[in-house]
């Protein structure tokens, strides 16, 4: 779970303290802000809508006096409710004494809410988290330990958790509770800390420990006893950290970018826990004709589902550039237009949906960024769970808004009856089985960087596919392009022969996503094409593909993939070539030339 961050401490100027680590966790989310300390024996509260510097100079956190020695706090990236005050955390229970700042998404809340409710509890927000207090509360009330109350309100709950606990009835204490989402525990001269990441604590200690899923940690000033969540004791771990602060952010690794790529798996898998409210919601808007309209690499993920709606329901969906859009179509009465942007303010993307909205068109937003001009433009959107992404280039985001797409997809295909249910039920299933072949594909990207140094001088690069993956093809183009700044074409590989291939000459790069699929026949024939001209051939292949092994000068192997979902497991190989043809071409992959993250002029 990469939205949000936590930070606690059990140490002298604690609102200092947590001024500070929640400052190292921005780049974690920061919609909103909130944090909870124990003074004079009663808890206190504060939050607010807004990142955290103005909010740390209004209550003049980092001057506050000593006194204060325990409390928690929260960056938040908003998934469940929009980013207003109410919906910043820290959450309190009816009594005001418990305090939760959690990361994660909670999937059965809607139930566990309902039933609090009936037994008489009020609820202040419209997130997910504030389940977690009220059940806690519940807990103390039947004579439970904070530890044992929270530990069975996680036991209750079903989906991803790092949550830190306070309460006025136990002043020196913090529980936290991990499942999935990341927390880690520091202990210093000074005190005692809990964090979304080591990065936040470097600068009070270099001793850690990695809480397990399913753990429940109590925290004092004297450090952490760690148990399971049923109970049973567990000897804590702790390991010296010899990372920077630079380093400690970017999670050890060299580059945004990097770590992002390592970040894939995990927010896919949060992705596909979206709330199926919103999906159905989105899929019933879905009537009329259909397009699909993004810039970059959004949309490639639009090319890439206009495919996947075609071939798997015989739709006819279309993908439109935005900066094309208002000059290609004129009456959009009746029909239903999806806009997809990471950034969700990409001025090229927003004008798009205007135009689409004055020319009659229901407008369904899918982005990255819950607070952003375009959920507040759409008439429903769905929310990806990428998190913040931090490079420059597009990679985590991507992979979510294919899943994204796909889960609507699947949606309207069963809402509108256009699949047998046994269908329908082993394509999900497919869809589900993604992270992990993302994982496996992850776990094999060393062998991109050799590749990478025998190529990352050329001139030039064509990618090439068909079906599917000519979006895949043009990702991977566009990736090489704006980091490495090396010329690189995307096209379908049957369109060589209408001109590109008079570029071709000895040497000359051809980049092949080449599963082993319906196309794979008329591929090895472009391929051949190529090579008969002097190309050298880098292929993405489907492992054990000893024919292409044979053709390809060089080949990167992934899992078998069913095809819709091919451009999710395809596109991360040519990710890591584009990252390492840039570093070996002496260049910052997280900030390339002439580029910004959210392009807001048309
Ligand atoms: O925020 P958006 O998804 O709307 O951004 C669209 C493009 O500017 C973006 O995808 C761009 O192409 C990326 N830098 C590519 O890596």
């Amino acid at each position: 779970m990469l939205l949000c961050g936590i930070f606690g401490c059990i140490s002298s100027c604690a609102p200092r303290v947590i001024a500070d680590g929640l400052k190292r966790l921005e780049y974690r989310g920061y919609d909103s802000v909130g944090v909870a300390f124990i003074s004079g024996g009663k808890l206190v509260l504060e939050k607010d809508k807004g990142m955290i510097d103005p909010f740390v100079r209004r209550l003049g956190l980092s001057n506050m006096s000593a006194g204060i020695e325990i409390g928690i706090g929260h960056t938040r990236w908003a998934t469940h409710g929009a980013p207003c005050k109410e919906n910043a955390h820290p959450h309190l229970d009816c009594t005001g004494t418990i305090a939760v700042a959690h990361n994660g998404v909670l999937e059965n809340f809607l139930e566990i809410k309902e039933a609090l409710i009936k037994r008489g509890h009020r609820f202040a927000s419209t997130t997910d988290t504030e389940i977690i207090p009220h059940l806690i509360e519940e807990g103390i009330q039947e004579g439970l330990s904070l530890k044992s109350a929270a530990a069975r309100a996680a036991k209750m709950i079903r989906g991803s958790m790092a949550i830190a606990v306070l309460s006025s009835a136990q002043p020196g204490t913090i529980v936290c509770v991990k499942r999935e989402s990341p927390l880690v525990i520091g202990v210093g001269k000074n005190g005692s800390y809990c964090a979304s990441d080591i990065a936040a604590l470097m600068p009070y200690t270099d001793t850690i420990l990695q809480l397990e899923d399913d753990q429940v940690a109590t925290i004092t000033r004297a450090g952490p006893s760690i148990e399971t969540i049923d109970g049973k004791p567990v000897k804590p771990k702790f390991t010296k950290v010899r990372w920077d602060a630079g380093m400690a952010e970017r999670g050890g690794y060299p580059h945004f970018m990097l770590k992002e790529m390592h970040e894939q798996p995990i927010a896919l898998r949060d992705t596909l826990k979206l709330p199926s409210a919103f999906l159905e919601r989105a899929s019933r808007m879905m009537e009329g004709r259909v397009y699909l309209t993004g810039s970059g690499t959004s949309y490639h993920a639009c090319l890439a589902s206009s495919y996947a709606f075609s071939k798997l329901f015989c739709m006819d969906i279309r993908p439109v550039y935005s900066s094309e859009f208002q000059d290609l179509l004129c009456d959009l009465r009746g029909n239903t237009v999806i806009g997809v942007s990471q950034s969700g303010e990409t001025a090229d993307t927003l004008g798009a949906l205007r135009h689409a909205k004055s020319k009659g068109a229901r407008v369904i937003g899918i982005t990255n960024t819950l607070s952003s001009s375009i959920t507040a433009l759409s008439d429903t959107y769905i929310c990806t769970q990428g998190g913040p992404e931090i490079g420059v280039a597009a990679t985590k985001t991507f992979l979510t808004q294919l899943v994204a797409m796909d889960q609507l997809m699947l949606h309207a295909a069963s809402v509108a009856n256009k699949l047998p249910e046994g269908v329908c039920s082993k394509l999900f299933e497919q869809l589900n089985g993604v992270p992990s072949l993302v994982e496996r594909v992850i776990g094999q990207l060393d062998a991109v960087r050799p590749i990478a140094q025998k190529y990352f001088s050329r001139r030039s690069a064509y990618f090439l596919a068909r079906g599917i993956n000519v979006a895949t093809a043009m990702e991977g183009a566009l990736k090489l392009k704006e980091l490495s700044y090396m010329h690189a074409e995307g096209y379908p590989a049957g369109e060589s022969k209408h001109g590109p291939i008079s570029l071709v000459e000895d040497g000359f790069l051809c980049v092949f996503i080449a599963p082993n699929d319906s196309s794979r026949g008329r591929i090895i024939g472009n391929m051949m094409e190529m090579k008969a001209r002097g190309a050298k051939i880098f292929a993405v292949i489907t492992e054990g593909d000893k024919e292409l092994k044979l053709i390809a000068d060089d080949t990167f192997e992934v899992p078998p993939v069913p095809e819709f979902l091919n451009p999710v497991v395809y596109t991360v190989p040519l990710q890591a070539f584009a990252y390492h043809v840039a570093v070996l071409r002496g260049l910052d992959p997280d900030k390339p030339r002439n580029l910004a993250k959210s392009v807001t002029v048309m």
